[in-house]
């Protein structure tokens, strides 16, 4: 098993004025959320804007630790380690795309593509081409994020995040800024990558259909995540 998530709690602390109109409940963002994902996988994750995607995600990455629960990754236990052994794992086997992006402004879109890849040890020109070539960033390569639109931005952050070689790519609404047809193709180019890299995908989106094109789809609402497909608790 590629990824297992059990038991994992998180809630944030209330804001100070959130009594104001705040749901009793809201400070519980994930309550006990259990994910199995296989290596290959492909699974999709909706729910409503505010009930804990980007959380999730964020738990998966190491990025923040859970308040209860385990998060396993290749049977190495990610939560329970050190700041600095969270990020080795995540530089080697975990490839991300933010919903905002992130990229590096001060860096042309190679430079921000080979960055994370070159940092982690793993920079391998010929699958760079390879990724750059399918997501059809040939000539924007020397430009600088700022010259792009939003979808070309976001095709570099998914450039980014391949070219690390991950076996789990976590993408936070990586079509969130394009049109739908834009978005189709850009999410067919996505699973051609991973396919081809033989890497599983945990994807954040707000659409059905897009959702409907990857093998599984959990469902994120109060807090517990349902499988779509059966109806069940995940
Ligand atoms: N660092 C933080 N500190 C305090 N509260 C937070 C923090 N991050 C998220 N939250 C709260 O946790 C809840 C879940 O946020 P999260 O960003 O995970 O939602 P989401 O499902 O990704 O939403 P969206 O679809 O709008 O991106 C929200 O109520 C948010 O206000
Ligand atoms: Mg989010």
């Amino acid at each position: 098993m590629l990824l297992n998530v059990a038991n994992v709690s998180k809630s944030y602390a209330r804001q100070p004025n959130g009594g104001v109109g705040a749901r009793s409940d809201q400070d519980l963002v994930l309550n006990a959320v259990n994910i199995s994902m296989d290596r290959r996988q492909t699974v999709a994750l909706t729910g409503e804007s505010g009930s804990g995607k980007s959380t999730l995600l964020h738990l998966i990455a190491g990025l923040d630790v859970p308040d209860q629960g385990t998060i396993m990754l290749n049977g190495v236990r990610i939560n329970a380690a050190s700041d600095a052994a969270r990020a080795a794992i995540r530089q080697r086997g975990i490839g991300i795309v933010f919903q905002q992006f992130n990229l590096v402004p001060s860096l042309t879109v190679l430079a921000n593509i080979r960055l994370q890849a070159r940092l982690a040890g793993r920079e391998d020109k010929a699958q760079i081409d390879a990724i750059v070539e399918a997501l059809s960033l040939q000539s924007q390569l020397s430009k600088y994020p700022e010259a792009l639109s939003g979808g070309q931005q976001q095709r570099v952050a998914i450039a980014r995040a391949l070219a690390v070689r991950p076996k789990l790519l976590l993408a936070d609404e990586p079509t969130g800024n394009l049109d739908e047809t834009t978005s189709d193709a850009v999410l067919e180019q996505l699973l051609a990558l991973v396919d081809a890299t033989d890497c599983a995908l945990l994807m954040v989106t707000h659409s059905n259909h897009l959702a409907s094109r990857l093998q599984r789809h959990l469902r994120l609402s109060q807090g517990q995540l349902q499988d779509m497909q059966l109806g069940t608790c995940a």
